[in-house]
């Protein structure tokens, strides 16, 4: 079954609390907690401090992505926070180590790369990542169209045959999500396309249908 994973990035900043609470009671799988540098992307969100928050009350795994450069500098804040799976961009240098000190830790380590990277950055990573999240955006804001050119990376990505989780993040709808899901997708990032549906526990029972 597709997991779905709400973004916080599409949730109200000043009431935050109130948005995940209704995002987990509407069943979701995780909640997706984007955390921005305002280097590695254009755009500033969240700290280890939210993850730590969410901590106290959320009961569904966070799967925390660290659009960031230099990593390394917050990891172990974020993984003594809470992270349950805790991804980094493939961009950002070799991050082989990092994904040894996420598993160390106990989180589950997720390689990110942009649209515009190639798969075979992420090949060295296959054997130790949990989680290969393929952004279906450049990063740093919600609410973009889906770069449909990324399908065939999560493709060949099966067909090197990774069989862990595969995300996608940006610009995914319940009207798109299928067609990822042919391509090999088993976890959904979606926060526009949930924080404005009035009714999300419909939209997540009708998506967790979805074969
Ligand atoms: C973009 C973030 C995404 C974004 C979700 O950099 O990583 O998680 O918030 O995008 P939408 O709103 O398109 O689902
Ligand atoms: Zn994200």
């Amino acid at each position: 079954m597709i997991k779905i994973a709400p973004s916080i990035l599409a949730a109200d900043p000043v009431n935050l609390e109130r948005d995940v609470r209704r995002a987990v009671a509407a069943g979701c799988d995780w909640i997706h907690v984007d955390i921005m540098d305002a280097h590695f992307v254009p755009n500033l969100a969240y700290s280890p401090d939210t993850v730590r928050r969410l901590k106290e009350f959320v009961n569904v795994p966070l799967d925390v992505h660290l659009m960031m450069d230099h990593p390394e500098t917050l990891l172990d804040e974020f993984l003594k926070a809470g992270a349950d799976v805790l991804t980094v961009h493939a961009e950002t240098g070799d991050i082989s180590g990092l994904l040894d000190r996420i598993h160390d830790a106990g989180a589950k380590a997720g390689v990110a790369v942009k649209p515009g990277t190639p798969e075979k950055m992420i090949l060295p990573y296959l054997r130790k990542a949990d989680l290969i999240l393929a952004m279906t955006v450049e990063p740093g804001f919600g609410g973009q169209k889906l770069e449909e050119s990324v399908a065939r990376k999560i493709r060949a990505i099966r067909d090197a045959g990774y069989s862990d989780e595969i995300e996608a993040d940006g610009g995914i709808r319940e009207d798109n999500l299928q067609w990822l899901m042919d391509h090999g997708l088993t976890v959904a990032v979606m926060g526009t396309a949930l924080f404005r549906n009035e009714d999300m526990r419909a939209a997540i029972e009708r998506m967790h249908a979805f074969r």
